[in-house]
This record gives C-alpha cells, structure tokens and sequence, in this order.
C-alpha cells in the first residue's frame, strides 16, 4: 500500500496527499547541496537527447498502438508477448494467450471448518479460518522441489472497514460518513491482518488450493510472537503484559516480504504507526522515538477495545512493532520470530540472496518520503544441505543503510553501536538502541534521504540490484539528488544498483537510475521510458517486483490514479540488457480502484501470482464490482447487493494458454 493504512473512505491515492512531509526532520544531506552535479554532467547527453525527443510533445511511438511498435520493434526486448492496452475498468485483464484465473479471494476458506464467506455475517473466528484482507507479499515454497505443489505464503497488509462492512458508510446531509467500528469488527479486522500460509496445487494446468493441507495456517494481530535478536529483552521492549520483552502479540500491516533460500516465510511489518491511539505521559523517553516513525497515527479504532494500542497505557508497545518477521513453515505449531537484527523501520519486504562467501544478504526498504535503503548480511552462511543449521541466521548479523553519492558511486553505512557516531553521546547505549531507533542511526550515519523506498530485488542472474522509488511529491527543488533526480516526484524511478566486485556482500558498489517513471509524452514529467516504450508500456508508481528466473525485471505499481494516468495499476515488464534497456511493456492490470502487488514467479517460471489488493476503492461505483465502491447504506443505494461480492483482494495466478514460460 502507500505510506498510509488507508482506513477511511477515500482513495488510498487521496490519503497519501493528506499526509505531511514525512517523518524525516533531520539535517542529513539530502544531498540538496550538491544538486544533482552527477545528473547535470552525466546524464547531459541523454538529457538532450530526450528533451529534443519531448519537444515535440508525444514520441512517434508513444501514440504507436502495442501491435504496431511490437512489429517495428528491433531493440531486441527479452520479453514475448503481445502487450495489453492500458486502460480503466472493472475487470482485470492479462497478455494475449496467457489466463488469468483468481486462485483466492478475501473469505475464501483457507482452513477446515471456515464457513461460507458472507459479508453480512461476519465475524473473527469465521476470518481467522478465511484468506485474509488486502493481499500484498506473495510467495511459493515448493514442496518437494516442485513447481506444481507448493506452499503460497501471503501477507494480509491492512484492512478497509469501508469496502469490508456492509452499512458502515452513510451519506448524512449529502456527506459521506464513516461509522465507528463494533468490537466485533474490530476483531475481524485483526483475524484479517497477518498472512496465510497455504497448500497449492497444480493439475490440468490449473492451480487449486488444497484447503485441508497440513502446513495450512492463518497468522493474524493475535498470533503470539518471539522477539529474537541484539533488541530481545530490551527495557524498551518490555510491557505489563510481557515483562521479559521477548513475546509480542501479533504482527500487522505486513507489506511485502521474502522467501529465505532456506525456506521460511519472511513478513515485513510497515506501516504499524496508524493502529497506535492515546497519549505518552508527558516527558516520556519514547517520544523522540515515536515522533520519528509518525506514532500514534491512530486512523485504527483497535485501541478502543485493547489496551496495547494506547500509549497512555502501554507506552513501549510500539517498539515491538515494525521488525522483520520470520516464520517455519514447515511447522503450523511454531511461534513466529521477530527479527530485531534487521532493524526496526516500516520495512516494505525483505528479499534475499546468498553471496559468494555463503553469506545470505537481505534487501530493505523503508517506505516513507526521505527514508532510507538498508541491507543486512549474516554473520553466519548459508547450509544447503542443513535446513535446521539455518534457522538462526537472522539473529546475528551487520544491518548497513545506503549512502549514493553523487559521482555514481555508494557506501553501505555499518550501522554497529560503538563505531562512528553510533555512541551514548548521540543517545545509542547499546546495539539494541541502534535497532530500535534504526531510523535515527541512519540521519546521524548521513544515509540520502529517498522517495519512498519500497521492494529492492537482487538479481541472481546479472548480479545487480532494483530499487522501487514510489514517489515522493514532497521533494523540493532544493532537495534533489542524484539518486532522487526529480523535485515534486509524482511517478516514482527505479534506482540499479551493481555491488563492487559483483559481491552482494560488498560495503560499497555504483549505482544509476534505471527509469524515471510517468508519461514519456509529457516533456514537464521528465520520465526516461526508452522510445520502443509504446502508450501503454509507460508506468507510474513502481512498488513491488520481482524477478524470473531468467534474470528479467517485472514491476508491480501503487497508485495510478487513473484520472490522472488512463491507466489502472498493473504489471510491467521491463527490460534491463543491451538495447531494449528501460524499455517496458504492460502484460497484466487491475480492476479500477486497486494495487497490484505480488508479483513472484514459480521457480519453472510458467506461473506468476500477482495480489490485488482493494479493487473498487476511490468513491465511484462500478457496474460489475457487485457492490458500492465503499459500503454505504445498501437499503438505499445499491439494490443489486450480491452477497458473493465478485470483486474483492485476490490472488491471481497466471498462467500460458497451453502451457509453458511466461512471456519468452
Ligand atoms: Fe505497503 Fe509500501 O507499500
Ligand atoms: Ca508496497
Ligand atoms: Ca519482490
């Protein structure tokens, strides 16, 4: 989702420019002083070239239809397939010769007993036992090796109490209001939250989820947790109810997330400021902290029923959210792990890669304006031959955060208590102070302040590293960078990151922007599609990705308002070698009103699951959603109410007519 929980009524799009400038008010070079030299001397050629190509308003190819530019198309692009036309309506639509068939949709049973899905009967135990709310992470766990029998793993991110409860939304003297939540529902949104681990299977070239598989489980705001690691056992991790500050209650707005080459599901926990209500006592040590991560945001109502979510109450709770959660499972039985090595930020995922040295290297996003890109790498390695040998990695590790600088080149910041500034006299008294307060480690390093850092995928296969910048509109011109070239970033860019030596453990490497994203025949966006890009390849927002196995770049986006863009959210391909570079082509997208998240591939690559989350969201009804675009009062405006709401957040899994790799 956007850096907002989105729990009224309105467009998550229209949330986001509700919100300030972030929570990032320290003096860290944004590196506004150099101001861009990289980009005004490097770039300056290309620049040229692509203001000439601008000038004239729209590209020759940007008004090309997808067949004819596929016909003229001599750029040599790793992808095959006939892209699909960009658009706006209620359904989603895939690539020519590919199906696109929902797998799973919010309240489908996921566990024995879950009862029919009916939004009008609603209640936590039936979700608890149902597919969760808005799906975000997806990934596969092959079983036995196979690329047709595995575990799907999905993070359950937010909930939306106006799409998710009938007669919650009235409209009171022409305005839309929202009711305030029962405890019931409260409940229900938290059984919502978490993830679902769940058997899959593939026969007749159709998956089918197999609900009384033995690994199947639901996680959710309740589910105990251990918290592991430099910060377990903390003072500032302690509560009335968990005197020992190692057992959590719960893991929420789980974004996306990663699969560890060892097989255990990792859940990154985003946005958690926006469950937070109440006040600290006055003069509490916490609330520099807090003030940091935006705590309490309190667009959540959970804090009118448990006491957690008061910070009157329970001033420390917040510190035992926003950590990289890690879960067996192999085993239903075990208790979650709480990761505090890898720090504590409102991380959108984690995706990993093993090194050369054996060591297993973790890429993190913390998606706020003007935040940081993180990386953290094992102390120990990696055993292929011994799951049970891998099980601890996690604890034990050096959590670095980024510095690009201006000429092209990086560091990687160790963020280690004791060196550098990293000290009691910057108020860090142990290592557990760096993790808890991850953010403020990174202003004193001087790590550069970036526009929304969400998924960062390494690629095994051309060694290098993508970073998705969603946007960040709040940029002033005097606060540009080289590695966020653009004030006012409506559209977000894709940062390349190659570590010296092709070593993903390396402690610096060279960088380059990839793509600046948004609408290439518009001269004042400024975005750098290559010209083979047609009108309907070009995207905004990029947000998650993933990549196949043949090291090729697909790109999942957030926020297309299709007002603004003519286009919904959806999954493009993106070419990163040789001549087709920065060329991008759309080969899935969503209903009107949703986000698309996922993307993974299945180790044979003949399948992507892709997540839709909150289809028909924004305010407008749709003839086909089955439903309002939010849940007003249905005794007067939407007669036609199905009870087996069609459109609700799926999982769609994709797969070639026929058989076979995707898009080759
Ligand atoms: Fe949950 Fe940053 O998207
Ligand atoms: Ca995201
Ligand atoms: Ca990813």
């Amino acid at each position: 989702m956007n850096e907002h929980t989105s729990q009224k009524i309105f467009p998550t799009t229209q949330l986001e420019d509700a919100d300030g400038d972030g929570h990032n008010t320290s003096v860290n070079p944004t590196m506004g002083e150099i101001i861009g030299k990289r980009f005004s001397r490097r770039n300056f050629l290309q620049g040229s070239l692509a203001v000439s190509a601008i000038a004239a308003t729209v590209s020759p190819v940007a008004l090309m239809s997808a067949d004819e530019a596929r016909a003229q198309d001599k750029s040599g692009s790793a992808f095959k397939f006939t892209e699909v036309e960009a658009g706006v309506d209620a359904s989603h639509h895939v690539a020519d010769g590919y199906d696109a068939d929902i797998l799973l949709r919010w309240g489908d049973a996921v566990l024995p007993g879950a009862p029919k899905f009916d939004p009008t009967k609603q209640t936590a135990d039936a979700q608890s036992k149902q597919f969760g709310y808005n799906n975000d992470y997806v990934g596969y766990i092959p079983l036995e090796g196979s690329s047709e029998h595995g575990l799907l793993v999905v993070n359950h991110e937010y909930t939306n109490p106006h799409l998710m409860f009938p007669g919650l939304v009235k409209v009171v003297d022409g305005k839309i209001q929202q009711g305030t939540l029962s405890k019931e529902q409260v409940d229900v949104e938290m059984a919502a939250h978490g993830g679902t681990i769940v058997e899959i299977r593939k026969a007749g070239g159709k998956w089918q989820v197999v609900t009384d598989g033995k690994y199947n489980r639901r996680i959710t705001a309740n589910t105990p947790m251990e918290i592991t690691g430099p910060a377990a056992g903390n003072d500032r991790l302690k509560t009335n109810v968990d005197a020992s500050g190692t057992r959590a209650i719960g893991t929420i707005n789980n974004c996306a997330g990663g699969v560890t080459p060892w097989g255990t599901y990792i859940m990154a926990e985003e946005n958690f400021h926006g469950y937070f209500s109440g006040k600290l006592p006055e003069g509490h040590k916490e609330a520099a902290n807090y003030k940091r991560y935006g705590v309490p945001e309190g667009s959540y109502e959970w804090a009118n029923f448990y006491d957690r979510y008061d910070l009157a109450k329970e001033p420390n709770e917040p510190n035992r959210f926003g950590w990289i959660v890690e879960v067996d499972v192999m085993d239903p039985a075990s208790m979650p792990k709480k990761r505090t090595a890898l720090g504590r930020t409102k991380h959108e995922g984690a995706e990993s890669i093993v090194a050369k040295n054996g060591k297993v290297v973790f890429y993190l996003g913390d998606d706020e304006r003007f935040d940081y890109v993180y990386k953290f790498v094992t102390e120990g390695t990696f055993n292929p031959n011994d799951r049970a040998a891998n099980m601890n990695l996690l604890d034990k590790g050096t959590l670095y955060v980024a510095k690009f600088n201006e000429d092209g080149t990086m560091q990687w910041l160790p963020m280690i208590h004791g060196q550098g500034p990293l000290t009691a006299a910057n108020g860090f008294n142990s290592q557990a102070d760096v993790l808890i307060e991850c953010r403020r480690a990174g202003d004193v390093l001087g790590a550069t302040k970036m526009d929304r850092p969400e998924d960062v995928q390494p690629n095994g296969v051309n060694g290098k590293v993508y970073v998705m910048l969603t946007n960040n509109t709040r940029r002033k011109a005097d606060q540009v960078n080289a590695a966020n070239p653009r004030a006012e970033n409506a559209f977000g860019h894709i940062i390349e990151i190659a570590e010296n030596d092709g070593d993903f453990t390396a402690t610096s490497g060279k960088w380059e922007v990839l793509l600046k994203c948004g609408d290439p025949s518009v001269a004042a966006v400024g975005a750098t599609f290559s010209t083979e890009t047609t009108k309907n390849g070009w995207f905004g927002m990029p947000d998650n990705c993933a990549v196949d196995s043949a090291g090729r770049l697909w790109v999942s986006t957030d926020g297309n308002n299709n007002k603004a863009t003519g286009r919904t959210d959806g999954l493009w391909a993106v070419d990163t070698e040789g001549e087709a570079r920065a060329t991008s082509k759309l080969f899935f997208r969503v209903p009107v009103g949703a986000e698309m998240c996922g993307p993974l591939f299945t180790p044979d690559d003949q399948t992507a699951f892709v997540a839709v989350q909150h289809p028909a969201d924004g305010g407008e009804d749709w003839p086909g959603h089955g439903r309002p675009s939010y849940y007003e009062d249905l005794s007067t405006r939407w007669p036609d109410f199905k009870p087996d709401m069609p459109v609700r957040p799926a999982v769609v899994a994709i797969t070639k007519v026929g058989g076979g790799k995707i898009a080759v």
